[in-house]
């Protein structure tokens, strides 16, 4: 509820600064109203959430505006399980805090989520034995962050659980709760490779794209993100603009829905950077490398429900109003073995919007990853723009002309149940012009009622390791 009530501070500082923004017209944000929610509650009757089941419609009516703020406040409170799991990643596979070697991904995969369990193959005092120094070099640094911002951020999160370094057993308490988080973590990992594994088993792969679409609906809401599906947006925009969906100079008004942040993923897990966002910089690049936008026109807005995402978009747009540009370091593990055409993308990435420049020492201890730097102009960091907006909920209250053309969200509605994903291609309909784009990753339910409908999607290869890519969708609002 603490991290709900601090979006909505934050939100109104935004707005205020928003306001103030030359040529910036203020936004304005708006829960779902009961009409435009009517036909997807009928229509998902059998499986509404338990608090709007079997209910008159006079009834849904009148309790509409109440059950979607305390449904938004809920949502909002996902987000503190997914700091947790952000740190169980920094636990993990940091080095700014230990000498000690990162989990590999085979160590991981072989962890049981049973603490007595021996790790299969390999005796598991040895495994149990890294993850405790490991715990207790974190606990150090908790102890003593400086003005390491990733550990700042983990030592606030066990503040809020209730941990107090200055206590005399504030570090064993803070080991027992890293303990408990990592073994919590591990719990659900297993248990999602168990989802996939039936999901796989219905033998139907559009069945199977459906079940994974929907895969973290009961899962902390986490900001981590990859350079991998913005690889995948512009393979998808390339073949809509080859297909004639999308002409030159069609797009001017972009919304990424969950930038995201990257902390620490969990995959990687680097934190010898700050702390970026990506998928925003990423998006500009290539729709202006695929002539789809005159630059000097373009706005891209970024919604999202978390205020570390929306401050730190505004802090970014800020310093470019003062003439600052924004870095984005680029790190690579050659031994993942992308494929050609994404180390190509990785290594022209923001050649359009910006110049490569140093990037950060990769520390001794990540031997053998590349990186690389790029500097965004200011020209185009501050032509976005923050709002505090949960998609399920909510929507910015856009006049007709200023609708958007495109709209984006990848790994975001893959938190969500299909009733609320349906909600949410409610709210995305009410922002885009007729004929706009929504782009994702996850198949949604085309639901009669509403102006959305499927087009195509693209399969993009990651690397030939199994599963590793995604399908980049696109569902065109009707006019
Ligand atoms: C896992 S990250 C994905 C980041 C990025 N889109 C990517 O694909 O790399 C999910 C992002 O969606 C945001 N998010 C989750 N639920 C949301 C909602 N209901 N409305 C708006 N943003 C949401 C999170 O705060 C986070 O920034």
């Amino acid at each position: 509820m603490k991290e709900a009530k601090s979006v909505f501070v934050s939100l109104a500082a935004l707005l205020i600064s928003l306001a103030l923004a030359p040529g910036t017209p203020p936004a304005a944000v708006a829960y779902t109203p009961f009409s435009d929610a009517e036909p997807v509650l009928d229509a998902l009757a059998e499986v509404l959430p338990p608090g709007l089941r079997a209910k008159s419609h006079p009834e849904l009516e009148s309790m509409w505006p109440s059950w979607v703020k305390s449904r938004d406040a809920e949502i909002r409170e996902r987000l503190n399980q997914g700091d947790e799991d952000t740190i169980i990643n920094l636990l993990l596979f940091g080095t700014s805090f230990t000498q000690e070697p990162r989990l590999t991904a085979a160590q991981l995969k072989k962890l049981s989520p049973d603490p007595n369990q021996v790790v299969e193959g390999e005796p598991g005092t040895q495994v149990r034995a890294l993850i405790q120094s490991r715990v207790q070099d974190l606990i150090i640094g908790m102890d003593s962050p400086g003005n390491n911002e990733r550990l700042l951020f983990a030592r606030k999160v066990a503040e809020r659980a209730g941990i107090k370094f200055s206590d005399a057993n504030g570090k064993e308490e803070a080991a027992h709760y890293l303990y408990e988080k990592y073994l919590r973590v591990l719990r659900e990992q297993s248990s999602y490779q168990q989802l996939l594994a039936a999901a796989h088993s219905l033998g139907d792969p559009t069945e199977e794209f459906a079940e994974r679409s929907k895969i973290y609906k009961d899962r902390g809401l986490s900001l981590d993100t990859s350079l991998p599906p913005d690889f995948a947006l512009e393979v998808a925009l390339t073949t809509m603009r080859d297909r004639g969906l999308l002409s030159a100079s069609s797009v001017r008004r972009v919304g990424i829905i969950g930038p995201g942040l990257d902390f620490t993923d969990k995959q990687e897990g680097y934190d010898f950077y700050r702390t970026q966002t990506v998928q925003p910089f990423a998006v500009m690049d290539s729709l202006v490398r695929l002539g789809l936008v005159k630059p000097e026109k373009l706005e891209v807005d970024s919604f999202d429900l978390s205020s570390r995402v929306l401050e730190h978009v505004e802090r970014a747009r800020r310093a470019a109003l003062q003439g600052r540009p924004y870095t984005i370091q680029l790190p690579r593990d050659p031994l993942r073995g992308w494929k050609p055409e994404l180390v190509a993308y990785w290594k022209r990435f923001g050649d359009q919007i910006g110049s490569s420049v140093p990037p950060v020492a990769v520390p001794p201890s990540l031997h053998g990853i590349e990186s690389r730097a790029v500097s965004v102009r200011p020209t185009f960091v501050k032509r976005m723009r923050a709002l505090d907006v949960n998609i399920v909920l909510q929507r910015e209250e856009v006049p007709e002309k200023a609708k958007f053309d495109l709209l984006v969200a990848t790994n975001v509605l893959v938190y969500y149940d299909t009733f609320e994903q349906s909600l949410a291609l409610t709210n995305i309909q009410s922002m885009l012009r007729p004929g706009g784009f929504l782009l994702t990753n996850n198949l949604l339910l085309e639901l009669p009622s509403l102006k959305m409908r499927s087009g195509d999607y693209v399969p993009v290869e990651y690397s030939s390791r199994p599963a590793d890519g995604d399908r980049i969708l696109w569902y065109r609002r009707l006019p």
